[in-house]
């Protein structure tokens, strides 16, 4: 669709949705799943995340339950990214010796018998997000070296963070692509091994291992619910996407574990960074990037091509691929900022809170009824949103929170 014309909220019907379909790749198998969460759960401090309800909100909404997973909870990391990293770096340390998963916790790979027979790792990446922290967090725990290369321009919080987690973090002078290329390049030259959160051409092991690791999230919020509400399970599904491996894994594990599929999975980019909306819509199968200036509040999904592994998945499963304006998510943080009656607050950044920030501007507006009749959306709706962050970017979470910055009025992202 024209740029210029489209609308705050865009909805795409996926058009290769296989309602017939169970598939889902092997290494998303439950089985998969018990291993990353038996592997997490084995890290010290390990606590499932809060799975919150937010029993005002849906009341004031006209949906039956709102839930939200609260990752700004995750081993005081303040994001999801860390189950990915710390997980397929883990795999990564087994697989150089020669042992499975499954003989492996995270204390037995740290032991200095262990250190001793794999000899010092670097792992290299680069982001200009929780990726890079998450990679110096586990580098850490797991007693090993992190190489973190950021793009020209990234917070000074962001790189401190990183720094603080134990790794070497470079700003480079040059873009992101930049810093994705010299990573490979000292990987290459010095031995170290490349963790990247997503995948392609002759680079997938670590990102399905990544995307193993995600899923423990999955499993943790599936059965919080099914202790929480009597269907045990959602009816809607509200998932983010940056390159769409946390989608993936998500939907990947529902598909791999419900046993009623009947959940209406809404996929969720800014409209800047829309690679999923632009795949769906060309409907040839394959992965579309999306080009030019990816400028967006929300950093965590401002990627410009979708993983492939991820989309094979997404456009398998998913019903809906839906992009927004910036505000819709500035909305999302305010009101799980501010809570209606009794229900708790949540601190939820910019790449957190856009499931919530869509669904009360579905629910709240009279100019989205087509679109909240198309996704179903109801008095009976039970609607899943994952929080994959909280003020990851304190400066921004207060100019959005505090001083109401990213009005409806006043975006120019839409
Ligand atoms: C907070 C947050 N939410 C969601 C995402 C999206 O994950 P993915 O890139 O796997 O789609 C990211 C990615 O970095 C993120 O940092």
């Amino acid at each position: 669709m024209d740029k210029s014309k489209r609308p705050p909220i865009y909805v795409v019907k996926n058009k290769r949705k296989n309602n017939e379909s169970s598939y889902i790749p092997t290494y998303l198998t439950a089985k998969e799943t018990r291993f990353a969460k038996a592997f997490h759960q084995s890290l010290t401090n390990y606590e499932p995340t809060p799975l919150v309800t937010l029993p005002a909100l849906a009341r004031e909404l006209g949906v039956g339950q709102v839930l939200v997973k609260d990752e700004s909870k995750r081993f005081g990391l303040n994001a999801f990214k860390v189950l990915g990293a710390s997980y397929a770096m883990a795999r990564f340390l087994c697989e150089k010796l020669g042992k499975s998963t499954e003989e492996m916790t995270f204390e037995a790979l740290c032991s200095q018998e262990m250190r001793d027979r794999i000899g010092e790792v670097t792992f290299v990446t680069a982001t200009d997000g929780n990726h890079g922290r998450a990679v110096a967090w586990a580098a850490k725990a797991l007693r090993q070296h992190a190489v973190v290369y950021l793009p020209k321009g990234s917070a000074q919080q962001r790189v401190a963070a990183i720094r603080e987690a134990g790794a070497q973090a470079h700003v480079i002078d040059g873009n992101y692509d930049e810093a994705v290329r010299l990573s490979e390049q000292m990987a290459k030259e010095r031995g170290w091994q490349v963790v990247q959160d997503t995948a392609w051409e002759g680079y997938t092991t670590i990102p399905t291992w990544i995307m193993q690791g995600y899923t423990t999230m999955a499993a943790e919020a599936m059965e919080q619910l099914s202790a929480l509400i009597d269907s045990k399970q959602p009816t809607h599904l509200f998932l983010q996407a940056g390159v769409g491996s946390m989608a993936a894994a998500v939907l990947g594990h529902f598909v791999a574990t419900s046993a009623n599929k009947n959940v209406t999975t809404v996929i969720i980019e800014p409209h800047s960074a829309n690679c999923m909306v632009l795949s769906a819509e060309e409907n040839d199968g394959r992965p579309h990037a999306a080009t030019g200036e990816l400028g967006t509040i929300m950093a965590g999904l401002a990627c410009g091509e979708p993983n492939p592994l991820a989309w094979e998945i997404l456009q398998e499963h998913a019903d809906f691929f839906v992009s927004c304006a910036d505000y819709v998510a500035a909305n999302g943080m305010r009101v799980l900022a501010a809570p209606t009656g009794d229900d708790p607050s949540i601190v939820s950044g910019e790449s957190g809170a856009v499931g919530v920030g869509l669904l009360a501007a579905l629910m709240s507006k009279q100019i989205y009824h087509r679109q909240r009749e198309q996704l179903g959306l109801n008095e009976n709706s039970i609607v899943l949103c994952f929080s994959t962050e909280g003020d990851t970017d304190r400066d921004i979470y207060r100019r959005i929170i505090w001083e109401g910055v990213c009005r409806e009025a006043e975006d120019m992202t839409r």
